[in-house]
């Protein structure tokens, strides 16, 4: 009965066994990972907009061919997620169609407007920095689809980290208008960075029962402090300023200590206030609406596809 199948799936999650499409598990099991998965997708779509604004003003040809596939890379992220969560049985157009006119969430950090290309070279180095941090740990997820989805996206995402890296070391190192530009882009980038991984863990509803399931591997502090870790280092090596006067190593634990994160903004930003969310749904929505046509005519081609096949 379900008492013994659940403490089954117990085991198998505690021996570090994955759970595949076909397996049994706990609806509330599907349930989560279905948000989680979606959600991740969601933000991977939305997350080319801030970019993509940049498409045509990167300062040179190369930069251009960098971002140009960076943004398409975060396309085929999306795809690939959406596909994986097909898997757990919902479909794809009411997830999209939740996220365009529901409830469903997407990551805070996609709301904030990138008002420079020094913003371009922050976003690789900090949000992709972080979303790395993230789905490195999501990675070894005990839902085999997600799982290898993120082995996969981990590794694009190392590239789209290194480029922004690679772009602010090169911009902080310029004249003393190049290096303004870079470190405003940091002080206004920083705290949103840290509120990609969620609230405290105190705060946080789902994370235990996420990593009771082995979805989660890691708390959003844990992952919090890891990135602030090795941030601190990055930032030293390129003479960048991080905007946080309480930043203090902490000798007994090996850790860099840092200030209050303002949590009303995220929950601003997470419940719609924040300041480009209006703009985002609405620029989704308008693709959306646009691409109906293609839809059409895919199915369209499908259906007669499938009925010369029969003949
Ligand atoms: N932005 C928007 N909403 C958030 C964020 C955030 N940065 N962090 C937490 N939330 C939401 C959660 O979705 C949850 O809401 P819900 O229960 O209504 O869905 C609520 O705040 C409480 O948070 P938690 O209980 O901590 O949620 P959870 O345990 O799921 O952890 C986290 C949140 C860390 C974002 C997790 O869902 C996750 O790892 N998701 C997959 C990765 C992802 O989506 N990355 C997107 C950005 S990376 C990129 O490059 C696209």
């Amino acid at each position: 009965d379900t008492q013994d199948q659940l403490k089954e799936f117990q085991q198998r999650i505690d021996n570090g066994e994955k759970i595949e499409p076909k397996d049994w598990m706990p609806e509330r099991y599907r349930k989560q990972l279905t948000r989680i998965m979606s959600q991740h997708a969601h933000s991977e779509i939305v997350g080319m907009l801030p970019e993509g604004n940049w498409i045509t003003r990167a300062p040179s040809l190369k930069r251009k061919l960098v971002l140009l596939a960076k943004v398409q890379d975060e396309a085929g992220h999306g795809l690939y997620l959406y596909s994986g969560t097909e898997t757990l049985g919902v479909k794809r157009q009411e997830l999209i169609e939740d996220y365009l006119y529901g409830n469903a969430k997407y990551s805070s950090i996609f709301n904030y407007p990138t008002l420079t290309y020094a913003d371009i070279c922050v976003i690789g180095w900090l949000v992709d920095g972080a979303a790395i941090v993230n789905q490195t740990m999501l990675a070894k997820s005990s839902y085999g689809p997600y799982s290898r989805a993120n082995i996969r996206i981990c590794k694009e995402e190392s590239f789209h980290k290194k480029q922004g890296y690679e772009m602010l070391a090169k911009m902080a190192d310029g004249t003393a208008e190049q290096k303004k530009m870079a470190q405003d882009a940091v002080n206004r980038w920083w705290w949103a960075t840290l509120m990609m991984f969620g609230p405290h863990d105190t705060d946080s509803p789902n994370s235990a029962e996420l990593i009771k399931w082995g979805v989660k591997t890691k708390t959003n502090d844990e992952l919090r402090q890891h990135f602030v870790d090795r941030m601190v280092m990055e930032a030293e090596a390129i003479g960048i300023e991080l905007p946080d006067p309480d930043l203090t190593y902490n000798e007994e634990t090996g850790h860099w200590e840092f200030g209050d994160i303002p949590w009303d903004e995220f929950w601003s930003v997470v419940k719609g206030d924040g300041p480009m969310n209006r703009e985002r749904i609405k620029a989704r929505r308008k693709a959306y609406e646009e691409g109906e046509w293609v839809r059409e005519a895919a199915k369209e081609y499908a259906r007669k596809k499938r009925l010369q096949d029969e003949k």
